[in-house]
């Protein structure tokens, strides 16, 4: 349903995305992480035509973003990061514009865009002026706007960022509702989400692939030593090195210290499990044995572990000669829909909506 091959995308001698390919099967869910300027939202504004790639393709349903852009457009919906409201316009107002430059037809659009409101629970918002509303309103409406014309693809950049716990629990559902009648792509930086949502996960980092794969088998591949977790109370002794001592443990480091109660990292040897003659080790001297317990590896661990050791180089856009900033406006095809007036104040005027 979206086929990515290749893509690289240069901001003067900046390399954004770096030789980017995936792709998603129609009615999956895909995570798009990374660390911050990693090359997300680059890569979902291709996706969408709003940005054009320097080298490769990608195609959605089929259309190559490019070369069909009309086609392509009709069957994605787009939340950008920051969603483009138009401040001087209410809610329902908005959506109605927005139905009628995605050439819903006018007989359609009082019902579309009453579902799409009541999909993100902002029916009782319709009155509301763009341009008042919270954070999280902005972002539901965002959302509403991508769904009008129950597009095939909904590519999402960070479609709980801002919002309240209750709404992020609410768009969770509601994003795993919509896979299956549609392919979903949604980038986020809260882990979690990805492993309640999505079936498969691509984790970018400097514009490059570091891995795809279900969030189980990114888990297991990468669980390379075991560790445990061990809470003694050792009154006063250190028991750092009996517990160093005993067979099959490759290292033993301060984790946290609770209550006077000092807790442990044990780092096992592959294939040994010395769960036995650890705690034997703490009962035979004397010590209280608190808590034991496996560690398993998250995917919070995974990203930092595939994310970190690449990251040397500094922090995103303060490396020596980084990206030129380029004009805002992506200038794509279909920025025409809808450009606000000047002096209009859009709340963002770089991103326009499907057009
Ligand atoms: N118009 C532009 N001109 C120059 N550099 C840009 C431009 N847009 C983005 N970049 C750079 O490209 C890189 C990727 O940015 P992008 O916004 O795609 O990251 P991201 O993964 O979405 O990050 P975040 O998690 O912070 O949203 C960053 O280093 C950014 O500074
Ligand atoms: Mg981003």
């Amino acid at each position: 349903m979206v086929e990515v091959q290749h893509v690289t995308k240069r901001y003067g001698s900046f390399t954004a995305v770096d030789d980017l390919s995936f792709e998603v099967e129609p009615g999956e869910i895909l995570g798009f992480l990374g660390p911050n300027g990693a090359g997300k939202t680059t890569t979902m504004r291709i996706l969408t035509g709003y940005l054009p790639a320097t080298e490769g393709r990608a195609r959605v349903a089929g259309f190559d973003v490019f070369d069909e852009p009309i086609e392509a457009k009709r069957r994605t919906g787009y939340l950008p990061e920051t969603p483009p409201l138009y401040p001087e316009m209410t809610v329902g107002e908005y959506l109605q514009f927005v139905a009628r430059i995605n050439g819903i037809a006018a007989g359609d659009r009082a019902a579309r865009v009453g579902a799409a409101m009541e999909r993100t629970s902002i029916t009782d918002m319709a009155e509301r002026f763009c341009g008042t509303l919270s954070k999280g309103y902005r972002q539901r409406v965002g959302l509403a706007q991508a769904l009008l014309h129950e597009p095939d693809v909904l590519i999402l950049d960070e479609p709980t960022a801002g919002l309240d716990p209750r709404q992020i629990i609410e768009t969770r559902r509601l994003i795993t509702e919509l896979a299956g009648d549609h392919t979903v792509i949604l980038s986020t930086h809260i882990l979690p989400e990805v492993s309640q949502t999505c079936q498969r996960v691509v984790i970018i980092n400097r514009g490059r692939v570091v891995a795809v794969d279900s969030p189980d088998n990114l888990t297991a591949r990468l669980q390379g030593s075991q560790s445990l977790y061990l809470q003694v109370d050792s009154g006063g002794d250190d028991p750092v090195p009996a517990l160093t001592d005993v067979p099959g443990v490759a290292g033993v480091s301060a984790a946290d210290r609770r209550d006077g109660v000092a807790g442990f990292q044990i780092e096992i040897a592959p294939g040994r499990d010395v769960r036995r003659d650890v705690s034997r080790t703490v009962v035979t001297n004397g010590w209280g044995l608190l808590e034991l317990r496996a560690q398993q590896m998250s995917l919070e661990d995974i990203f930092l572990q595939l994310t970190t050791e690449e990251a040397a180089g500094g922090p995103d856009g303060t490396d020596p000669g980084g990206p030129p900033e380029e004009a805002a406006g992506d200038g794509g095809p279909g920025s025409d829909a809808g450009a606000p007036d000047e002096g209009a104040e859009p709340i963002e005027a770089e991103e326009r909506t499907n057009g």
